[in-house]
């Protein structure tokens, strides 16, 4: 299983980084800025939950692999704005200097701005998705990352800083901070893979990915307060310091590991609906011992 993981990650590697021009042009500076935040070491979950999905639907992963990657980049653009001063003012991230910190302020917002673009472009241009298949990714990409998923739950999470939530909205924080770009990366797996059974998987995958996704936020924020920096390679006690809402605040360290275990035991009920679907309930497992 380990090797299978590290395969993914090795395919998405090799891909991530051809479609960017050189750095000695006039606007260099954002293409290091993308690039330094891109190799700079995260677990690729989501694309690797891209291709995963993809080969569990019976298509071949190279079929999915640009949408994987494009997955990733708007990912990256994510962590970049989410730790801007104004947002959560964090000064490392996956292990090194956080991208504002390494190129400034402004830097920092283009290289997010250009990581939040490339994805369609990406998936656009690409020779392995059919035309049906691009607009489907595109179309998902853009709806779980606006204003009504990853975008919409950043607001939240940001407007109800301070202020005690109840679980209630706290979990649906989660499901559009975290789990939608999540849901996003296991549907387009699903529509990349060419399955003729697209609208059965696909809201199996939601399904999935939506507990997935409540199960992985809830254990960065059990992180959050139980981790090390240098473990975690960005600064533990960032929630506290920005009096976030998160789940950990609500119901405590035990509430808070039960409810992950309970999420990622929805997430594997899911996954019941898929054959050969050995290596996505071992990775679901492994996400919810992670150190990072
Ligand atoms: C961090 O995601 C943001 C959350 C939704 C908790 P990851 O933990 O997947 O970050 P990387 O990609 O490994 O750096
Ligand atoms: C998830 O929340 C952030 C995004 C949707 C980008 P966090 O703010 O907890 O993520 P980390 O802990 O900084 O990685
Ligand atoms: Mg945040
Ligand atoms: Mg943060
Ligand atoms: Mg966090």
């Amino acid at each position: 299983m380990e090797k299978k993981l590290e395969k993914y990650i090795q395919t998405v590697e090799k891909r991530l980084y051809d479609i960017f021009p050189p750095e000695n042009i006039p606007q260099g500076k954002v293409v290091k800025a993308v690039k330094y935040s891109l190799s700079a070491g995260g677990k690729r979950l989501r694309p690797v939950l891209t291709l995963m999905f993809c080969e569990m639907c019976g298509g071949e992963p190279q079929k999915a692999l640009d949408a994987a990657c494009a997955v990733e980049y708007m990912h990256t653009y994510s962590l970049i704005h989410d730790d801007l001063p104004c947002m959560d003012d964090d000064d490392m991230r996956r292990g090194k200097p956080s991208c504002h910190k390494a190129f400034g302020e402004t830097t920092a917002v283009l290289a997010g701005d250009a990581l939040a673009i490339l994805p369609f472009e990406m998936i656009a241009s690409s020779r392995d998705i059919p035309p049906a298949a691009a607009v489907k990714c595109i179309t998902i990409l853009s709806h779980f990352c606006g204003i009504n998923g990853m975008i919409g739950g950043q607001q939240i999470d940001t407007d109800t800083e301070s202020a005690p939530a109840d679980g209630e909205t706290i979990l649906a924080m989660y499901s559009m901070k975290t789990s939608a770009l999540i849901k996003a990366a296991c549907l387009c797996g699903v529509y990349c893979s060419g399955t003729r059974r697209k609208d059965f998987f696909a809201q199996k995958a939601a399904e999935y990915a939506e507990y997935l996704g409540l199960a992985f936020q809830i254990t960065d924020d059990i992180r959050d307060v139980t981790s090390t920096d240098e473990v975690l390679g960005k600064p533990v006690g960032s929630d506290e310091r920005s009096d976030k809402n998160t789940y950990v605040r609500a119901y405590g360290l035990d509430g808070a590991e039960k409810a992950a275990a309970e999420y990622t035991a929805k997430a594997l009920d899911a996954l019941s609906a898929f054959d050969n679907n050995e290596f996505a309930v071992w990775l679901t497992e492994k996400l919810l011992k992670r150190k990072k």
